[in-house]
């Protein structure tokens, strides 16, 4: 077993996922906002230090996604945030890309930045302690969209990168998401999607990026947002299901989820059924930000102080996303 395929096997394994907590501090400022919480360095930093410092961290979170800002801060007690969550077993990962931007030549849709200097700043990480990390590329879903301009420069900056993160011994968390927004159906999002994962495996073998480490961190299959379609967790595992079994080549050792969107019981039930479903042999696990974070942001920022009264939320949340990583969950744990 290679070093790399030891990692992403130690992030995903017995139910564990990853909690992602890489926004970054334009997109934190707006989720602290949308609670009224002011954004600046301390308060990003307590929010996160009480997440980290979870008692569920041990047993549930194999890896924590991290921002620029976060990988380079100390706790009040003085240890740097890498260690912080290696103390609990888990692992660092962190955020490399720079963020979408336009793409010359579509008149919408987004190209992902940040390959200029890339060898440099994973050597960073790599000493400030990462061992893991993502990129994203975002694709627009529509009749005329994702285009294939946009699938094929995503793809091509995605397995540049991953080739790059595994030269510097760490894992590419490899994201490829096409959105929820829109009206399109399921079967559309399954179709486009199919076409996205499957352009992305083509560049990463072109690029000689070795599978076994490395980890896919896709959408799940749903119809979008505005679609007025109602499909069941059941529908959605089976689609979901469909479409990585025809586009992920069986030595990719595991597949940790985006939520996207999807509420935190949505995400969790989904899940669930496709652990239920899954004949596969790859890993089904969670990746989640929003999913994960959303009722204990909700709770800390009535009392941002109060933190054994928000890691209790966020054990709660992340105990049941472990459950449904293992096909275990069920409803009525909810209030248990
Ligand atoms: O890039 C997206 C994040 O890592 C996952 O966030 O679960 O809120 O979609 P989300």
């Amino acid at each position: 077993m290679s070093d790399l395929n030891k990692i992403a096997l130690q992030i995903l394994s017995n139910g564990k996922g990853i909690l992602a907590a890489d926004e970054s501090t334009a997109t934190m400022t707006k989720r602290l906002a949308s609670v009224k919480v002011h954004s600046d360095e301390n308060n990003r930093l307590l929010f996160r230090q009480t997440l980290f410092s979870s008692l569920s961290m041990k047993e549930c979170i194999g890896g924590v996604i991290l921002y620029d800002e976060t990988i380079r801060q100390k706790t009040t007690t003085g240890e740097t945030i890498p260690e912080l969550i290696n103390s609990s077993g888990s692992l660092t990962g962190i955020k490399v890309d720079t963020g979408a931007k336009v793409l010359a030549g579509s008149k919408q849709e987004k190209i992902t930045e940040g390959l200029d200097g890339l060898r440099e700043r994973l050597r960073d990480y790599y000493d400030l302690g990462a061992r893991f990390t993502k990129w994203r590329g975002v694709y627009m879903i529509s009749e005329k969209y994702p285009s294939d301009l946009s699938i094929s420069a995503n793809a091509h900056a995605l397995a540049r990168y991953a080739a790059l993160v595994q030269e510097a011994g760490m894992v590419p968390i490899i994201e490829p998401e096409v959105l929820m927004d829109g009206d399109h159906s399921a079967k559309d999002c399954l179709m486009k999607t199919s076409d996205v994962i499957n352009k992305c495996y083509e560049e990463l073998e072109l690029n000689n990026v070795d599978l076994k480490g490395t980890i896919l961190k896709p959408n799940m299959i749903l119809p979008g947002k505005n679609s007025g379609e109602k499909i069941s967790s059941e529908e959605i595992a089976e689609l979901t299901l469909d479409c990585l079994k025809n586009n992920v080549p069986s030595s990719v050792p595991g597949i940790a989820f985006l939520s996207g969107g999807q509420t935190e019981k949505e995400a969790t039930a989904n899940l669930n059924q496709i652990n239920i479903k899954n004949d596969t042999n790859f890993i089904m696990t969670y990746s989640y930000g929003r999913a994960l974070q959303q009722s204990a942001l909700k709770f800390w920022s009535k009392n941002i102080n109060n933190t054994n009264g928000t890691q209790e939320i966020f054990d709660h949340r992340v105990k049941m996303c472990t459950l449904a990583a293992q096909g275990k969950w069920s409803e009525n744990l909810e209030n248990s």
